[in-house]
Order: C-alpha cells, then sequence, then structure tokens
C-alpha cells in the first residue's frame, strides 16, 4: 500500500506547544508553584486531562472534581487566548516544503495530535487542506504513549502501519508510533528522543532524498 506520513500537531507543524507550556505555567503560579521547561517536557503528547493531573502531583495539590475542572477550563481559556491572532506565520520552518513535496509524490498525509483543538489551528495556519485524515484529541479514548491515535490514522487512509511514518516532537508520541509498529522520527532534540528510528532538530535538516526513500514501499 501507498506510504502515509502521519504529522503531530503541537511543537511539529506549528510552534503551539511554548503556548501549551506558558497556560500551565501560568496556573502553576497562581496555585503557588513552579513549573519549569524540563518538566514541561512530560506534557508535550499528552492529553489535557493526564497534563492537570501530573501538574497537581508536582504541586502536591489535592483537587475536587470541580477544582479540577475549573483549572482544566481556566488553563484551556488561557491557551486559547495565546493562540488567537495566530497565523501561517506560526509554521514551522520547512514543514510547507515537506508537506508540499510528499504532496506531490502523491502520498497519504495524515495528521495525529491529542488536541481538542487540533481542527481550529490547522484552520487559522490554513494547513487544513493538506490532510487526508485528521484524528485528533476528539477521536480517541486513549492517549499517547497508546497506539491508538496512529492506528485510527492509519486505518483512515486505508495503509497498514508498516507504511506509516509518524512525526513527533513527544517522548510519548514517539513511544505511541514505536507501539504502532511504524517508522518514527524525532523532531527536536536527539537525546530527549533518542526513542525514535531517526531524529532531526526540525525539518530543515530533512533532504527531499530521505523523504523520498520512506514513500518507497518496505
Ligand atoms: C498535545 C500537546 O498535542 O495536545 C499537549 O503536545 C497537550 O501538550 C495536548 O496537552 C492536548 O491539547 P489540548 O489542546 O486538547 O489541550
Ligand atoms: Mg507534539
Amino acid at each position: 500500500s501507498k506510504t502515509a506520513f502521519i504529522f503531530d500537531l503541537d511543537g511539529v507543524i506549528v510552534d503551539t506547544a511554548k503556548y501549551h507550556y506558558l497556560a500551565w505555567k501560568k496556573l502553576a503560579n497562581e496555585l503557588g508553584f513552579e513549573f519549569t521547561k524540563e518538566q514541561n517536557e512530560l506534557f508535550k503528547g499528552v492529553s489535557r486531562k493526564r497534563c492537570l493531573a501530573i501538574l497537581l502531583d508536582i504541586g502536591g495539590i489535592e483537587a475536587t472534581q470541580e477544582d479540577f475542572d475549573r483549572w482544566m477550563r481556566e488553563k484551556n481559556e488561557d491557551y486559547l487566548s495565546y493562540i488567537e491572532d495566530m497565523d501561517t506565520s506560526e509554521i514551522l520552518p520547512d514543514v510547507l516544503k515537506v508537506l508540499n513535496y510528499l504532496k506531490d509524490k502523491k502520498a497519504f498525509l495524515a495528521l495525529g495530535s491529542a488536541s481538542k483543538n487540533a481542527k481550529p489551528i490547522l484552520e487559522k495556519v490554513k494547513l487544513l487542506p493538506y490532510f487526508d485524515a485528521i484524528v485528533d484529541g476528539t477521536d480517541v479514548a486513549k492517549a499517547k504513549p497508546d497506539p491508538e491515535v496512529f492506528l485510527i490514522a492509519a486505518h483512515k487512509v486505508d495503509t497498514k502501519p508498516e507504511n506509516c511514518v509518524v512525526f513527533e516532537d513527544a517522548v510519548a508520541g514517539i513511544q505511541a508510533a514505536n507501539k504502532a509498529g511504524m517508522t518514527s522520527i524525532g523532531i527536536g532534540d536527539a537525546k530527549t528522543l533518542s526513542e525514535a528510528d531517526f531524529v532531526f532538530k526540525d525539518f530543515t535538516e530533512i533532504s527531499t532524498e530521505f523523504l523520498e526513500r520512506l514513500t518507497k514501499a518496505r
């Protein structure tokens, strides 16, 4: 079957990872504790609910269901205010080049994101038309590192997992891709993403020869 390329959204296509971080940090500070960039690595690829549970753990805070729901809402409202004016300038370097190249090669393109805000973000940066399938936080029951999100994406474009290539910036996302039996490509720090089959700092480091090789049947 044809090769499918599955892209994570936050931190791979757009630089929203920093806005997620700012919103969690704001909440932590309001609750009276610090939240560092290092701690934030564990939040990448992880669902909003799970992130809040980890955050409260870090702060040693016990929450009633009511608190929990309110803080989930507050974090998302802050996050939405940060991304309100987002436009095409927030697409990460050479992402468009890679998307166009793969489209040209007639590969399938899919989105595999944990975010419930994925579709409005793709709309803001005008990338919605590129994707043959979109699987996001509204579609999955089991969050990354569970492979569900990527397996649904493969199914939607009718491609076998072994013919899928996943681009991910999160440790949990790389683990999910590996568990799905897909080729995993880390975008970011090689040490952090050492479980990936390949790691690149960003898309400017990925050559068309490399992409070409990936499009060939395995
Ligand atoms: C992932 C991010 O893409 O989406 C996580 O890497 C985030 O940091 C998760 O928590 C859920 O996003 P949202 O937009 O539904 O809160
Ligand atoms: Mg990500």
